[in-house]
């Protein structure tokens, strides 16, 4: 018997619910997985993060690999062991990261050669090194390695870009083995054009994955054409394993994309957000930095059970922020990440429950009152 499965416990329309099995633990699916690019998902501890309920994290090649390197991280007992975090963690692959973040750039057919945003020094990422560094982390989903263009973009730049992901995720199954117990996803590209996306969803159904996510999305191109892509992109991958959205999103990006058939998500907007005073609540976006709540006695979110709205009012989280308090960035983390993963609770109920429909109707009309 494999080590790791996913089942299908429900669907409604587009949308599913189910659960990813691995051998440090269950993801229930849908799933929000809170970033911890650096092996800290920031200003949390992570016994802290599983109480809101999240079941993965995702962590950072690229990051990692510069600072504080892969081997080392490997001779420390791997990331599980050096972050604190025993359950699932799911590792993007550092193409991404190299595209947006690097210095002084050069792509080849081989990989990607670059300088480090952290002191500058020279590296090197391919398929097979990517594999190898995220088994040295002991990641337990590992990502394909890939390229993706900025939208809006050339279509014979994204058809490119695309097929040449296609030949990395061919490099990256080879490299990645047959390694129990541990995942392999492949990454569809092709930016907003149906027929690309066909083309690279062939390409990595005939390789083969343990799930596939959707990438080159949330690049620039606005939550209406992204749905419009999700509105296809979905139904091109295999039913029977896991679809995964990467770096989505806002609350209403989650939810859209659930609808639309997607299992996994991931996003630094709840824990980015909680240290810039933003507070994402069941009637919309809260400015704790707003001179509104100075003397205000009522909780952040009145139906949210998290540290931050049972033991503080809005004029205590407030005060702290204008203060620059550590515990600002805390409490508003804390709590974004728990809003996230009750929205996460609840989509998985409603969709069990056939009633998807009324629970986004519902989600909507929270947001839509505003906050009071
Ligand atoms: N994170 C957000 N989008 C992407 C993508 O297209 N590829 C990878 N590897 N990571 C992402
Ligand atoms: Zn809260």
């Amino acid at each position: 018997m494999s080590e790791t499965s996913f089942t299908l416990h429900g669907t409604d329309g587009a949308a599913r619910t189910g659960v990813i099995r691995t051998p440090r633990g269950e993801i229930r699916t849908p799933a929000f997985m809170p970033v911890g690019t650096a092996a800290t998902v920031k200003a949390m501890l992570p016994e802290s993060v599983r109480e809101t309920g999240a079941d993965v994290l995702l962590g950072n090649t690229y990051h990692l690999m510069l600072r504080p390197g892969a081997e080392r991280v490997a001779r420390l007992g791997g990331l599980h062991r050096f972050m604190n975090w025993d359950r699932p963690i799911l590792t993007d692959s550092g193409g991404f990261q190299v595209m947006s973040l690097a210095g002084l750039r050069k792509l080849t057919e081989e990989g990607v050669t670059f300088r480090s945003h952290v002191d500058g020094s020279k590296h090197m990422l391919s398929p097979e090194r990517s594999m190898e560094i995220q088994r040295l982390l002991g990641s337990d989903i590992v990502m394909a390695f890939d390229e993706c263009p900025a939208l809006p973009a050339e279509r014979e730049r994204v058809a490119s870009s695309m097929r040449l992901s296609m030949r990395w995720a061919q490099r990256s199954r080879d490299a990645f083995g047959d390694r129990p117990g541990h995942m392999l996803f492949g990454i569809q590209q092709g930016g907003l054009d149906r027929e690309l996306r066909e083309e690279s969803a062939e390409a990595l159904r005939g390789i083969g994955f343990d799930g596939y996510a959707v990438g080159g999305l949330a690049v620039g191109e606005g939550q209406a054409a992204m749905f419009d892509c999700l509105d296809f992109a979905p139904g091109m991958l295999p039913e029977d394993k896991p679809r995964y959205l990467m770096g989505v999103g806002k609350p209403d990006d989650v939810v859209g994309a659930v609808k639309r058939g997607i299992d996994m998500m991931d996003c630094v907007l709840p824990t980015r957000s909680g240290r810039t005073g933003q507070a994402f609540t069941r009637r919309g976006v809260v400015n704790i930095k707003n001179a509104r709540h100075a003397d205000d006695p009522r909780p952040l979110d009145e139906h949210c059970a998290c540290p931050a709205c049972t033991g503080y009012s809005r004029a205590y989280l407030h005060h702290v922020y204008r203060s620059h308090e550590m515990i600002s960035g805390m409490l508003l983390s804390w709590h974004n990440l728990q809003y996230f993963q009750d929205i996460m609770e609840g989509m998985r109920g409603a969709i069990a429950a056939g009633r998807f429909g009324e629970w986004e109707a519902a989600f909507h009309a929270g947001r839509a009152e505003g906050d009071i």
